[in-house]
């Protein structure tokens, strides 16, 4: 069998497994979105798909782990409990590594995606491409329709303050080339929906 081929099953098998810890945070949706986003990152800059795309279907499944009360003062722009972040981060590798183990994933795989895990959000310094490549994908969903609604929810944030946060954190955030070209792209056709909808509600 081909060796893409092999990987897109094992995939889907991580998937399942990776599931059930996903369906809370929206992060079901956050997690499918941030991996189609890894692909076209990986198309764009190299970068290894066997750690990458196990790397970025786990990162988040230690949410699960962090109360659901919890949560939302965790993370974000007025976090006021940021120490669960850690919780997250830290459970996300050990969860990683108890499902990539159940599917005899390489070894030295597994140590490689659970370093990328364990510090996802905490550490600004890549470790390496791959590590990059994760961190750009994460954040590149802030930048999508989906995150735009729900953070603005979730953040208290008007359209102008949710578009003025994604371009002031154009720089600091991302750490590839195409994470950048692609966060750009994504923040006009942002600007360019909310004109869209000013115009049909008669706004000037
Ligand atoms: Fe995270
Ligand atoms: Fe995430």
């Amino acid at each position: 069998m081909r060796e893409d081929l092999m990987l897109k099953e094992i995939c889907e098998r991580i998937w399942d497994l990776a599931r059930p810890y996903l369906n809370t945070r929206k992060n079901d949706t956050h997690t499918e979105i941030a991996a189609g986003l890894a692909q076209q990152l990986l198309a764009q800059e190299g970068g290894d798909e066997d750690i990458v795309m196990p790397a970025i279907i786990l990162h988040d499944t230690g949410w699960k782990k962090v109360p659901e009360d919890v949560q939302s003062k965790a993370f974000g722009p007025k976090a006021t409990l940021p120490e669960w972040n850690r919780v997250h981060e830290v459970e996300g590798a050990r969860i990683a590594g108890h499902i990539l183990r159940s599917v005899n994933y390489p070894n030295d795989k597994i140590l490689e995606i659970q370093e990328i895990i364990k510090e996802h959000d905490s550490r600004k310094e890549p470790l390496s491409l791959n590590d990059s490549i994760v961190k750009d994908a994460d954040k590149l969903w802030r930048y999508s329709q989906n995150a735009f609604q729900i953070n603005a929810i979730r953040f208290a944030l008007t359209a102008d303050e949710n578009v003025e946060r994604l371009r002031r954190n154009l720089e600091p955030w991302f750490l590839t080339k195409s994470g950048k070209r692609m966060a750009r792209e994504a923040l006009e056709e942002r600007i360019q929906e909310l004109k869209e909808t000013d115009a049909a509600a008669g706004l000037p």
